[in-house]
């Protein structure tokens, strides 16, 4: 195991009504508000008549800006940035998902930066101070909430890139699971395999004796393979709904990789197909995961055989570790396909014409990976693996 440190600041607040709350927890951290949110769910589903109730109840004022698209645009980022500085605003309330709660942050940090926000998302600039943020969670995915990462997309290039730090992680994270009955199928899916792969870019290490965080990993991931098909048969299942909104935060809060150095290709790779072809993040990673594993598996079979034993229950063949290993890799497929999430780049309607180009900025700032460190060739060879 590795040194480390790990804190994580986010204070949870989870569980049936708990949006009522969300005036009292913003009180505390400031005084007019910018409410920032997506393309209307919230509004459809009732969710902001709820805060808003409970913002007018705490005596704080706010401004509105919605409009957050899927795959987070600059462009809405620096509108916001500018309302900030028109309106004085010192606090920002995200209400919805991952893209919502990033275009937040990167308000937050481009807010006391004079340049380009973008600077910060091609490592020019180094983020020293960020407005404080808070999060009313709708969808289950990202693990936004409670993460020190933000990814942005640039139109312009259709470059999607993240930032890293601990100054963006939200100050509260309320997390009602009722609220996410209303999503439809695809993103219930996809923010399944979303949370997946934070735990499995986490799971796959060259780290020895990471024991504890091994078995968290594991219980994590068979948590999200138990109540995913619950939701998708009964979306009110409020137990279910909670089992796997919790799962999301604990995937990618950091708790799951003290001690280890996780892999973060696939999320790499992922981030080409949303930047350009604007598909839900969750369901390219249903696509590019499994085809990172047939690449690499053979670079550590043991692990992948206590991926399949431990976490698919596959019987294993002790004479056989390559075979066990192999079992792991066919039962997530058949689970993204059981949960009707894609294996191909053509289920996404993405053609062959760019891959190239994709694989060269995919390394753009150098390999891809940890686990086994990839070029622009293994990349292009991944993509081609799963065409159709
Ligand atoms: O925009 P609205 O109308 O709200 O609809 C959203 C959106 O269309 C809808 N939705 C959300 N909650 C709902 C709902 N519909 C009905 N009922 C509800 N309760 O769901 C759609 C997807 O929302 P989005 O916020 O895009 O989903 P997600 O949370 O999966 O976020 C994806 C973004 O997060 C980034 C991804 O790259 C992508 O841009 N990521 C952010 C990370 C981070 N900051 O730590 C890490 C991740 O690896 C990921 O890269
Ligand atoms: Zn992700």
């Amino acid at each position: 195991m590795r040194n480390f440190v790990y804190q994580n600041t986010t204070k949870i607040i989870f569980g049936k009504g708990t949006e009522a709350e969300v005036g009292e927890y913003t009180k505390k951290h400031g005084s007019k508000v910018l409410l920032h949110y997506g393309g209307g769910s919230i509004k459809k589903y009732g969710t902001y008549d709820k805060v808003v109730e409970s913002l007018n109840k705490a005596g704080i004022e706010f401004v509105e800006l919605g409009g957050v698209k899927a795959n987070p645009r600059l462009d809405l980022v620096k509108e916001g940035i500018e309302i900030i500085e028109k309106e004085d605003i010192d606090f920002i309330l995200a209400v919805g998902g991952g893209s919502v709660i990033d275009s937040a942050k990167a308000i937050a940090v481009g807010h006391y930066y004079d340049g380009d926000v973008w600077d910060f998302f091609e490592g020019k600039e180094k983020i020293k101070k960020a407005l404080p943020i808070g999060t009313v969670l709708t969808i289950p995915a990202a693990g936004s909430e409670s993460s020190s990462s933000c990814v942005i997309t640039k139109m312009d290039g259709q470059l999607k890139r993240s930032i890293n730090t601990n100054l963006i992680r939200p100050r509260f994270a309320i997390m009602n699971p009722q609220i996410t009955y209303t999503l439809p199928d695809y993103q219930t899916a996809a923010g399944a395999a979303d949370i997946m792969a934070h735990i499995m870019e986490r799971y796959f290490t060259n780290v020895d004796n990471v024991e504890l965080t091994d078995r968290l990993c594991e219980s994590a991931l068979k948590t999200i393979i138990t109540n995913t098909p619950k939701v998708l048969e009964n979306n009110e299942d409020y137990n279910a709904r909670a089992e796997i909104m919790w799962t999301g935060s604990i995937a990618h809060n950091n708790l799951l990789d003290t001690g280890r150095i996780g892999d973060w290709a696939s999320h790499g790779i992922e981030h080409e197909l949303s930047g350009i072809y604007d598909v839900a993040h969750g369901a390219g990673l249903a696509v590019i995961f499994p085809a990172w594993m047939d690449y690499v598996y053979q670079h550590d079979l043991e692990r992948f055989a206590q991926f399949a034993v431990r976490v698919w229950d596959v019987d294993p063949d002790f004479k056989d570790l390559e075979w066990t290993a192999e079992q792991g890799i066919k039962k997530l497929k058949e689970f993204f396909v059981s949960i009707a999430m894609p294996l191909t780049l053509k289920e996404l309607d993405i053609p062959a014409d760019r891959l190239e180009e994709m694989a060269e900025k995919a390394v753009q700032n150098g390999p891809q990976g940890n686990f086994v460190k990839l070029d622009k060739e293994d990349v292009l060879n991944i993509y081609k693996s799963v065409l159709e």
